[in-house]
């Protein structure tokens, strides 16, 4: 370890995030020791391609490989930035059990394979930071974990996906299909060339889950929360929603309902005046209800080289004071029980539906009664009259009051159903947040 505050530091990875928590860590090193009382030594740094020109100095036989740094007794804590799920979890588990800490960006494995990194860590007494793998920037799971401990969390809704809020925000400010704007979305690189688990939900999933470990110690498996992309989010939606006071986010939704979890990741209307609603573009923000603090709201870069290491290196140094205090913290993490996820039957929502009917009288009629028939209390109606494009067909809108979501399902369904309702039903659920 050196002198009694140094602490050898490996890095996997040396990519966007990488070569971010590099520079962070030069630019910091002195403040840190000054300041926080411990010296990052960036001892070995691990690449594909060592050959590969590189954007910052190293020290002199800093490379080498993933494997053989896992192993280095001169390294103390194992920055892993390379992503991916199993070989990371390996290498992860690797120096977690031989008693290195670890801090990661890696939310693919910490939402699939984090029972495995935190048996590990406990095994191995290490410590265990992935702040940087929710949110980036916004350090929100410390939040969670310091600022709010006296609190439990009532409620938490997230923006938690950068390039869908991306696509909604184009889509509202300027009008455009969600096909030009996903092509929009990765010409500015905002998307990745395969964008198919930011806009099906998978990504804020896997990061609502790790909210999820954080607010509520309960582990969740992703696969338990239901998730609805943007994909199916049309230019109509969104001028009606706008009509209504409301705009589209993707959010991700978590509260506890007795024993288990409602936990789900999809577009939502959201009212105009809200907080949420104005976070744009790549931007994240997680409003998060506390009993005694009340509503907070944090927001910030949820990607990008610099906020994701910046959070990367806030964990650095806090797993480096608790490696100095012989404090190790991740071992409960490692032995939350699992929730169970809530039953359809037990979430209430409301809704705004969309239906495309022929122009008959009575359609109206009918739909109300089908509604009525499940329970379901009409909040709103918009029909305009028809358009040149829809020939004898008219759009009609219709918000409900809350109800079963079991419920909302069984009358769309019914509705769809109708000789006078051409083409599937779209509802997307209001939050009033
Ligand atoms: N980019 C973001 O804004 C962001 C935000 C939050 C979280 N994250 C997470 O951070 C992680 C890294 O993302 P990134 O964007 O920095 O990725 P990236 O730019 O593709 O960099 C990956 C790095 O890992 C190295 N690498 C890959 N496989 C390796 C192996 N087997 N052994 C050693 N090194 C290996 C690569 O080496 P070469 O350079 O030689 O190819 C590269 O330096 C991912 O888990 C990602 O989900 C990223």
């Amino acid at each position: 370890m050196g002198n009694g505050r140094t602490l050898g530091v490996g890095l996997i990875g040396l990519g966007v995030v990488g070569t971010g928590v590099v520079q962070l860590i030069q630019k910091n090193r002195e403040d840190f020791k000054k300041f926080r009382g411990v010296d990052l030594d960036l001892r070995r740094v691990a690449v594909r391609d060592p050959g590969k020109p590189r954007e910052v100095d190293l020290p002199t036989g800093a490379f080498t490989t993933a494997e053989a740094l896992v192993e280095d007794p001169d390294v103390d804590i194992v920055v892993e930035v390379m992503g991916g799920v199993d070989a990371a979890t390996d290498l992860c588990c690797r120096a977690l059990k031989s008693g290195k800490d670890l801090v990661t960006a890696n939310k693919a494995m910490m939402a699939e394979r984090g029972d495995e990194v935190f048996s590990a860590a406990a095994a191995g007494g290490a410590s265990v930071g992935f702040e940087a793998s929710v949110c980036g920037g916004i350090p929100i799971l410390q939040a969670l974990r310091d600022g709010l401990v006296a609190n439990q969390v009532e409620s938490l809704y997230g923006i938690l996906n950068g390039t869908t809020n991306y696509i909604l925000t184009r889509m509202t400010d300027e009008g455009g299909s969600f096909d030009e704007m996903l092509q929009e979305a990765q010409d500015a690189g905002y998307a990745e060339a395969d964008p198919a688990m930011d806009i099906d939900g998978t990504d804020a999933a896997q990061k609502l889950s790790l909210l999820c470990r954080i607010a509520f110690r309960r582990r969740l498996d992703p696969e338990h929360i239901s998730k609805e992309g943007i994909e199916g989010i049309s230019p109509v939606d969104i001028d009606f929603a706008r009509e209504l006071g409301y705009t589209i986010k993707l959010l991700g939704i978590a509260r506890p309902l007795g024993d288990s979890i409602e936990a789900r990741v999809h577009p939502a209307l959201v009212p105009l005046d809200s907080q949420l609603a104005n976070i744009k573009h790549e931007f994240n923000a997680v409003e998060v209800v506390g009993s005694a603090a009340g509503p907070q709201v944090f927001t910030g870069r949820g990607a990008g080289r610099l906020p994701t290491a910046s959070a990367i290196v806030a964990d650095l140094v806090d797993v480096a004071q608790r490696r100095l205090a012989g404090r190790g913290e991740s071992a409960d993490l490692a032995r939350l029980p699992e929730a169970a996820p809530a039953s359809p039957d037990s979430v209430k929502i409301s809704a705004y539906c969309r239906f495309t009917v022929f122009d008959t009288p009575g359609v109206l009629a009918q739909i109300a009664c089908i509604f009525a028939d499940h329970n379901i209390g009409i909040a709103k109606v918009i029909q305009h009259g028809r358009s040149e494009s829809e020939g004898d067909t008219v759009t009609l809108i219709m918000t409900t009051h809350e109800a079963r979501e079991s419920d909302m399902k069984r009358a769309v369904h019914v509705i769809g159903q109708l000789p006078v309702v051409q083409h599937e039903p779209k509802v997307i659920r209001i939050e009033e947040l």
